[in-house]
């Protein structure tokens, strides 16, 4: 018997234009991916893939074509969007808002506790759990803006583990943070996938090669989508980040 895996997200034929001045920073992204694979977006900045993951989870509205999570029309049925857990690029992330580390990993219960937001022993206990898995217990109880930058990624990676969702969509994570801490959280992400989790994650490099699935190469289009190995051709490369030298890109 074979077994066949469930399909978690259908992006179909998206187009996205912010104003009328500028056209299209996307159009016609076509993807499809399902539960245990992990997915790098590649490309250069201002390529479009912070973009692609506004508009899979919803912030940012498409002029064309439809996303699908799980088989349901987010737009029709906008609830779908708690199985998605979507980090920000840093740099969108309000650091002076007046939370502890705990509370902003808390946040991540949220889709669970209901309207009052009062959590309980179990919400308690994951919370916990989050904030141990990314080495972060002796600053859970500082403010965010007093951490360093570094914590401050691993603390928002804490918040999207709390929620204990189906997609993960991580917009370039391993900004800010050092390598032996970049493994850590690519270690956790490998456990993630191994419970039948999707992963995807923005980088415009590849930050470890061979734990991905999938890459797909994103500037204004899809220039390529499959494994690294087709993916990742000189040609491909050069298509997308239009400079001579892209070996740069593969170290
Ligand atoms: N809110 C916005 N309003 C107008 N243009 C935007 C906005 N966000 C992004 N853009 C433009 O869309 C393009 C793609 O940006 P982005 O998705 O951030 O790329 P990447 O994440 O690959 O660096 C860029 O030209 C950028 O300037
Ligand atoms: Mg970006």
């Amino acid at each position: 018997m074979t077994s066949s895996k469930t399909q978690l997200l259908t992006v179909s034929n998206v187009g996205v234009s912010y104003n009328h001045r500028n056209g299209y920073v996307l159009s016609g992204v076509t993807l499809q991916a399902e539960e245990g694979e992990m997915i790098l977006l590649m490309g250069p900045n201002g390529g479009g893939k912070s973009t692609l993951l506004k508009a899979i989870i919803g912030l940012v509205k498409p002029v064309e074509g439809w996303v699908k999570i799980m088989g349901r029309d987010p737009t029709l049925e906008p609830d779908i969007r708690r199985v998605i857990g979507y980090v920000p690029q840093l740099s969108e992330l309000n650091i002076h808002a007046p939370i502890t580390v705990k509370d902003l990993v808390s946040f991540g219960r949220y889709p669970y506790t209901g309207l009052l937001k009062k959590l309980g022993e179990e919400d308690t206990r994951i919370i916990e759990e989050s904030i141990r898995k990314v080495n972060l217990e002796n600053v859970a109880d500082m403010k965010i803006s007093e951490i360093s930058i570094g914590q401050l990624a691993r603390a928002a990676i804490a918040r999207v583990l709390a929620q204990n969702p189906k997609i993960y969509l991580l917009d370039e994570p391993f900004e800010s943070i050092d390598k032996p801490t970049e493994q850590m959280i690519m270690d956790i992400l490998k456990e993630e996938k191994r419970r039948g989790k999707l992963i995807i994650v923005a980088e415009h490099h590849i930050p470890e090669k061979g734990a991905f699935d999938k890459i797909v190469l994103v500037n204004r289009r899809v220039i390529a989508y499959g494994r690294p190995e087709e993916v990742l051709t000189e040609h491909n490369l050069r298509l997308a980040y239009n400079i001579p030298d892209i070996t740069s890109l593969l170290s």
